[in-house]
C-alpha cells in the first residue's frame, strides 16, 4: 500500500530555488535513505513534508489522502497543519530533550497534551497517563533504554538522549518518521547504538525516511536510496543499484567523494 506520496514540490528562498521538483512515492513499511551534499535540499525537503516549512508548488498525499497541496497553501489553519503534522515524526540532529524533564516526562509529554482534555472526569485522566507511561515504557525498551526512565538528559550520553528523542517521537504514534542525520552531532562510537535502534524499527516495519551520510547504513538499512542533487532527485533505487550500479555520472562521483568503496 502507498503510505506517502510526493509529487513535485518545488521550495524558494528568496531566489535561490532549493527544491526544484520532487517526486516520490513510499510503500508502507518501506525505509529510504536520502543521500546528496550539503546544501542540495535534504533537510528542506524533509521540513516541507513536516510543515516546518510550506512548500511553493506540489502535494503531499498520505495513506491515499491528500493532507497538502501547495495550490490551497493559504486556506490551510494552523490548528489544520498542526494535525497533519502527527502523521510525521522528526528526529533531529540535535535531540532537543527538555533538560528539565526527565526521560520518562519527555516521552509522555506531548501525547498528554494531546489527549487529555482539561473537562474529562479525573479517573479518565488517569487511565489515559498511565497508558501513555505504560507505552512510554514499551518503547523505551525498544530503543534498549528501560533502566533509564527517570534520568534527565544532563546524565545521558549523546546516543542515550537521540535514542530518547526516537522513543519521544515514536510515542505520537506517526505514520512515517523522518530522520535528519541523527548520528551527525555523535561521536562515532555513540553512532553505532543509533543505527542500531533504527535498523530494529526497520524489521518492526516501520516507515522511515532517513537522511544519512553514514553511506554503509544507507546501503544496509534502507530499502531503497535517494541521492539528491542541487533541489533534484538525481537518481532512485535499491542499494544495490545506487552503490553497485549508479547511472548517473553525479552519482558516481558523489559516492567516490564520500570514499565509498565500490
Ligand atoms: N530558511 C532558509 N533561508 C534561506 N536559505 C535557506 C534556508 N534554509 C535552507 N536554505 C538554503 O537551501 C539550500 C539547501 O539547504 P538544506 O539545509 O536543505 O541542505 P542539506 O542538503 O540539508 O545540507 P546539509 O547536508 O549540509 O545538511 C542551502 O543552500 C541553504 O543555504
Ligand atoms: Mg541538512
Amino acid at each position: 500500500m502507498t503510505c506517502l506520496e510526493i509529487k513535485n514540490i518545488t521550495k524558494k528562498f528568496g531566489d535561490t530555488k532549493v527544491l526544484r521538483g520532487i517526486s516520490f512515492e513510499m510503500e508502507k513499511g518501506e525505509v529510504i535513505a536520502i543521500i546528496g551534499s550539503s546544501g542540495s535540499g535534504k533537510t528542506t525537503l524533509l521540513r516541507c513534508i513536516n510543515f516546518l516549512e510550506k512548500c511553493d508548488t506540489g502535494s503531499i498525499t498520505v495513506n491515499g489522502t491528500e493532507i497538502y497541496n501547495a495550490e490551497k497553501r493559504d486556506q490551510y489553519s494552523d490548528n489544520y497543519i498542526r494535525k497533519s503534522r502527527l502523521n510525521f515524526g522528526m528526529v533531529f540532529q540535535s535531540f532537543n530533550l527538555f533538560p528539565q524533564y526527565d526521560v520518562l516526562k519527555n516521552i509522555t509529554l506531548a501525547p498528554e497534551l494531546m489527549q487529555i482534555k482539561r473537562k474529562m472526569p479525573d479517573t479518565e485522566k488517569k487511565n489515559i497517563r498511565r497508558q501513555i507511561k505504560e507505552e512510554a515504557y514499551e518503547l523505551l525498551k525498544t530503543v534498549g533504554l528501560s533502566e533509564k526512565a527517570g534520568a534527565y538528559p544532563c546524565e545521558l550520553s549523546g546516543g542515550q538522549q537521540q535514542r530518547v528523542a526516537i522513543a519521544r517521537a515514536l510515542a505520537m504514534k506517526p505514520q512515517i518518521l523522518c530522520f535528519d542525520e541523527p548520528t551527525s552531532a555523535l561521536d562515532p562510537e555513540l553512532t553505532g547504538e543509533v543505527l542500531k535502534a533504527i535498523k530494529s524499527l526497520r524489521d518492526a516495519g516501520r516507515t522511515m525516511i532517513v537522511v544519512t551520510h553514514e553511506m554503509e547504513f544507507a546501503k544496509n538499512v534502507a530499502d531503497r536510496v535517494i541521492y539528491m542533487s542541487d533541489g533534484i532527485i538525481e537518481e532512485i533505487g535499491t542499494p544495490q543499484q545506487i552503490f553497485s550500479d549508479a547511472q548517473s555520472e553525479k552519482t558516481r562521483a558523489f559516492l567516490q567523494k564520500s570514499n565509498y568503496e565500490f
